[in-house]
């Protein structure tokens, strides 16, 4: 899968995810990560990609021009690679978007290219969003100081659940919100740490006893932490409380 992003700031996309598993995955080419700069494809001579915004108002606004060009360089890209450049989805990360979660992370793994666009400064002129934009998500409700942060967090968990770029050991299928649930406790050794015990099922040797305590203090933390999460388990799972009634 390859990511590319439109930014302002390609050394911090590209430092921020170079390292630990998303590095490990680049350098085995599952995924390939691409960092425009905006910049460089302003036709202003001094190099602004911003400009007052109409109408009044503080604040600068990222033009069209450069944003367009960028991004019609990278869909260019993707064609001659033999993909479909100018259906490539493009997000731009903005707090008005949809909030990403799980799921959509899940479903994003599925495409072979995607584009992302950081906005700086006030925003970024509203034509060329029209123009281009397929995909308007946030990463919560808050207020940063540009996308790049958005841009990362959303390709980190979009990058996991790509087949390959986790280990068999540590897959993406059996964690937290895989099935709305939080994960379950778990302990490594020793079996008694300053006083603090293993719970005893953990050391039983008995799979099924494991997996029934594990499901419980699951439901118990959810129930607690996201009720939210546990009201649509219980729906989607109303025979687990019969069988154990
Ligand atoms: N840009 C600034 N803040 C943001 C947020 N919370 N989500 C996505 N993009 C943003």
């Amino acid at each position: 899968m390859n990511f590319h992003v439109l930014t302002l700031f390609p050394e911090m996309i590209i430092q921020g995810l170079a390292a630990s598993i998303i590095g490990r995955a680049m350098e085995k080419e599952i995924i390939s990560l691409e960092a425009v700069n905006i910049r460089d494809y302003t036709i202003n001579k001094h190099k602004k990609v911003d400009d007052y915004t109409y109408g009044g108002g503080a604040g600068m606004l990222m033009q069209a021009q450069p944003v367009y060009d960028a991004w019609k360089a990278v869909a260019g890209k993707i064609d001659e690679k033999g993909g479909k450049g100018r259906e490539t989805k493009v997000i731009y990360v903005t707090p008005q978007g949809r909030t990403f979660h799980q799921a959509m992370a899940k479903e994003l793994a599925g495409e072979e290219d995607l584009i992302f666009l950081c906005g700086h400064y006030e925003g970024v002129d509203e034509r060329v969003l029209e123009e281009i934009v397929t995909d308007f998500v946030s990463i919560g409700d808050y207020v940063l100081t540009g996308g790049e942060l958005p841009a990362m967090v959303m390709i980190d968990a979009i990058a996991r659940m790509v087949p390959g770029v986790l280990g068999n050991r540590e897959s993406g299928e059996t964690e937290s919100f895989s099935n709305y649930l939080l994960e379950y406790p778990q302990y490594s050794r020793p079996e008694n740490w300053m006083g603090k015990k293993v719970p005893e099922v953990l050391l039983s040797g008995d799979h099924q006893k494991v997996e029934e305590w594990r499901l419980e203090q699951s439901l118990k933390k959810t129930k607690e932490l996201r009720p939210e999460l546990y009201e649509r388990w219980a729906q989607e799972n109303q025979e687990y409380f019969i069988r154990k009634a």
